[in-house]
């Protein structure tokens, strides 16, 4: 056979999928026989169903047979509800020619770098974040430049930590906050200081906004709300976490800066020729209908972070700080990881074998999570209790 382009082997991937894949083999093959079970806390997807109201919109647009293709950037009543949707986070009004439904948030990533990036470019990604940010980056033959989110920092970074990264090469820096894995939240001041430095330079932005509904302390801080920064900002964001609609797949691409919208769209056609028709209706039912439950999901989350962070600062060896945002906690095992002389991958390993919990490490998300594994306090309380308290056993046993 003959090969595979040069660029594939350079494609990476999420690795939580294949950590998933393990423990699932795991849980089927060694616990059930005993009739014994994991407790994940690894997930990264809202604990919730889809509010009825939502799925009664998707099933309402199937019965008026509303299932032939769209134009491709998405129907025109949902690109307009999304482009009034994201105007309460911006400095100026978008219209709905500004939108581009898409299906999920993580084609925005893939479209926008397509459309930007060729050999050598550089693109500026705090690290530890989400994978496919910096998998496309070097798929596309770009050079990543991770710049770190430092846990004494709140997971931010400082704008002269980013100036230090910027050169002639410099095309495009992608933010996203709040931060998965972190649960960090980007400072007002940081987020205009890399504004003006965005203006200077005269770099794109990408801002990953798809948990800005999910706030647990202040309030969601965009980048578009500094002037001269829509037209070279793409926002990112979609139904998946807000309205725990993952399967969905609904994600936008929103920007004043029309060749961009119109490359994204083009990079859209090329694809999938539009996003899945009866899931546009549900999504506008999501950005349009009633808003409680999206408050009350987030009531929950708060709720279940402040139960999770108690029981991990208990567990010897491990800390972490109060995430302002998101639904995932990064906590600090490096003593841990000292004492046994481990990589934060086998500490998830023996705690997956031994305690039965299934948690990410913070290797997954970049070189500087190597310090860190990431929970999630998606689960249910009883399920973040047991298994926290299956932790704390585990690893009292080794400091004994
Ligand atoms: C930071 C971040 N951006 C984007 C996505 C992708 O969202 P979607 O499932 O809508 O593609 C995720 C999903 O976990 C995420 O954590």
């Amino acid at each position: 056979m003959k090969p595979f382009s040069q660029r594939m082997p350079r494609l990476g991937t999420e690795n939580a999928f294949s950590v998933i894949n393990k423990a699932k083999k795991f849980e089927k093959e060694v616990l059930a026989p005993k009739g014994e079970h994991l407790v994940y806390l690894q997930i990264g997807e809202p604990g919730f169903d889809t509010p009825k109201n939502i799925n009664d919109a998707a099933i309402e647009a199937i019965k008026k047979n509303m299932t032939h293709y769209t134009a491709t950037p998405g129907i025109p009543e949902l690109r307009e509800a999304v482009a009034k949707y994201t105007s309460r986070n911006a400095c100026e009004n978008y219209d709905a020619e500004d939108v581009v439904i898409v299906p999920g948030g993580k084609p925005v990533m893939f479209y926008m770098l397509n459309a930007l990036i060729d050999p050598g470019d550089e693109v500026i990604i705090p690290n530890p974040a989400y994978p496919i940010y910096g998998s496309v980056t070097e798929y596309l033959g770009g050079k990543v430049v991770p710049i770190q989110l430092k846990e004494e920092n709140d997971f931010n970074f400082t704008a002269e930590d980013l100036k230090q990264l910027i050169t002639d090469k410099t095309k495009l820096i992608i933010i996203n906050t709040p931060h998965n894995p972190t649960g960090g939240v980007l400072t007002k001041k940081l987020i205009e200081e890399l504004a003006e430095l965005a203006k200077k330079h005269d770099l794109w932005v990408l801002s990953d906004e798809i948990y800005d509904r999910i706030v647990h302390e202040g309030e969601h801080f965009s980048i578009t709300n500094v002037e001269g920064m829509p037209e070279r900002t793409v926002v990112l964001n979609g139904c998946s976490k807000t309205y725990a609609m993952t399967g969905y797949r609904i994600g936008w691409a929103v920007t004043k800066n029309k060749d961009m919208a119109k490359a994204i769209e083009q990079l859209a056609c090329n694809d999938t020729s539009c996003t899945n028709t009866m899931a546009q209706y549900a999504a506008l039912e999501a950005v349009t209908g009633p808003q409680e439950p999206v408050e009350e999901m987030v009531k929950e989350y708060k709720k279940r972070r402040d139960l999770l962070h108690g029981l991990i600062n208990d567990i010897p060896g491990m800390h972490c700080k109060l995430p302002k945002g998101a639904f995932y906690l990064m906590v600090n095992v490096k003593e841990i990881l000292n004492k046994l002389n481990i990589s934060a991958a086998k500490l998830c390993d023996m705690l997956m074998e031994e305690a039965h919990v299934l948690i990410l490490p913070g290797t997954c998300f970049g070189l500087f999570g190597d310090d860190f594994v990431r929970f999630s306090y998606v689960s249910t309380e009883k399920n973040i209790i047991e298994g926290a308290a299956r932790i704390k056993k585990y690893i009292e046993s080794i400091y004994k």
